[in-house]
């Protein structure tokens, strides 16, 4: 897994992305929902892809709110772009970059939404993530984890590192180091997870 065969992924998987993904990325609403966001919040939303929940995202925070998406891909981060234009939120900020060194501070709450397993050096970014948010800060990661029925298991897997996706990470173990509450809940025989984390 590197980025540049995530750049090159996506530059072909950009263009059918949105109209294609409900099929089996699931339970993104369910933890932009988990975020609990108020009015005003700051959200950075890691590898945030095409843009999909900014709008459920801006319900929540207002106009008063901010959005920093970030995502490695520039062919992702266009179709986003022209989501945040199309709609008028002048309250979303699009940032370019390797999750693993970029770096900000003072937000709320972090969404990786089917991000955090294509991100080769994860433990960083999941480290930028801790020191951009305030205290009392959520974090959410909704992503692939492993199925434990063995024959689908091994579909799967083989399906996901076609996809760069490692589905095999131990965020608990990281997160504990230095988040107060870690909590994960599986979902569909361990197909995919929520994880929380409060800082
Ligand atoms: C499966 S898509 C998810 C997009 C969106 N969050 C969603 O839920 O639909 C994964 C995204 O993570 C981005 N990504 C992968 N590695 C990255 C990295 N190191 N830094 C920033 N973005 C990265 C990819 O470019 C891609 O847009």
């Amino acid at each position: 897994m590197s980025l540049k065969d995530v750049e090159q992924m996506y530059a072909l998987h950009s263009k059918f992305y949105d109209i294609t993904r409900w099929l089996f990325v699931w339970n993104r609403n369910k933890a932009i929902n988990k975020l609990e966001l108020n009015e005003g919040n700051t959200v950075l939303v890691v590898g945030c892809g095409t843009g999909y929940g900014f709008d459920k995202i801006l319900e929540q925070i207002g106009r008063n709110g901010k959005i920093i998406g970030i995502d490695y891909s520039k062919h992702m981060l266009g179709k986003a772009r022209q989501k945040v234009q199309k709609n008028k939120w002048n309250n979303v900020e699009l940032i370019q970059a390797d999750a693993a060194y970029y770096k900000t501070k003072n937000v709320d709450a972090v969404l990786y939404s089917y991000s955090i397993t294509m991100i080769p050096e994860w433990q960083k970014s999941l480290r930028n993530s801790y020191d951009a948010l305030n205290k009392g800060g959520k974090l959410v990661i909704v992503d692939f984890g492993e199925i434990k029925t063995p024959l689908l298991k091994q579909l799967l897997n083989w399906n996901f590192r076609k996809h760069n996706v490692d589905n095999h990470l131990n965020l608990r173990k990281e997160l504990v180091n230095y988040f107060d509450e870690v909590d994960v809940t599986q979902y569909c025989f361990g197909y995919n997870f929520i994880l929380m984390a409060i800082k």
